[in-house]
């Protein structure tokens, strides 16, 4: 037999059974909010080239937009559903969102690798994903160890990939513990692709 252990899980999910309304929303308050937002745009411009994230400036958006605090109110539901699946040994009220913030990936912006220092759950709800857009891209967390290990087959299932790359619709929620590694490659195409990002903190 094969024994399965210490899986990294990624959770995908439709925010809700209609998002259509309240991704239209949050995706013309983005664009508001990105225009406003001078220091925003003089911090992406040092450390998000060509793109632009309220990240160092706007990033309690759901203290200052009731549609960012309807999506706030929806994603404590799936952190809640993600925290159980993981069984972690803690209430789901102790999970408390700390950060939201927007992005926006105008073609060729890229994401490098990184993870969320000092939160526990993150994630994305994807605010506009046009046609062929990137996708998150998600790094083994052992490669670090891996030393002598042979590289897999270029078509070798999902469980013996390093990477993993989870392509997400608008009006979806993606979530991941704030450990895992992750990027977003270069967007491709013409679009700009847009989304918000968060962390819940185990307080
Ligand atoms: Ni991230």
């Amino acid at each position: 037999m094969f024994h399965s252990m210490f899986p990294s899980i990624v959770y995908q999910d439709q925010l809700i059974s209609r998002p259509q309304k309240l991704t239209q929303e949050l995706l013309k308050e983005c664009f508001q909010f990105a225009e406003m937002d001078d220091q925003g745009q003089a911090w992406s411009e040092k450390n998000y080239p060509g793109g632009f994230t309220s990240y160092g400036s706007l990033s309690r958006l759901h203290e200052q937009s009731p549609t960012f605090e309807a999506l706030h109110q929806h994603l404590k539901k799936h952190v809640g559903k993600f925290a159980k699946y993981l069984q972690m040994d803690i209430h789901p009220e102790e999970l408390k969102l700390s950060a939201l913030w927007i992005n926006i990936m105008p073609q060729g912006v890229t994401h490098t690798m990184h993870i969320h220092p000092l939160s526990t759950i993150s994630g994305t709800f994807y605010v506009q994903t046009p046609p062929g857009t990137s996708a998150i891209k998600f790094e083994d967390p052992r490669l670090v160890g891996y030393m002598a290990s042979p590289p897999r087959k270029a078509k070798a299932h999902d469980r013996n990939q390093r990477f993993i790359s989870v392509q997400p619709k608008a009006g979806q929620v993606v979530l991941f513990e704030s450990w895992m590694r992750h990027e977003v490659p270069a967007n491709p195409v013409e679009v700009p692709r847009v989304s918000i990002s968060f962390n819940f903190d185990w307080c």
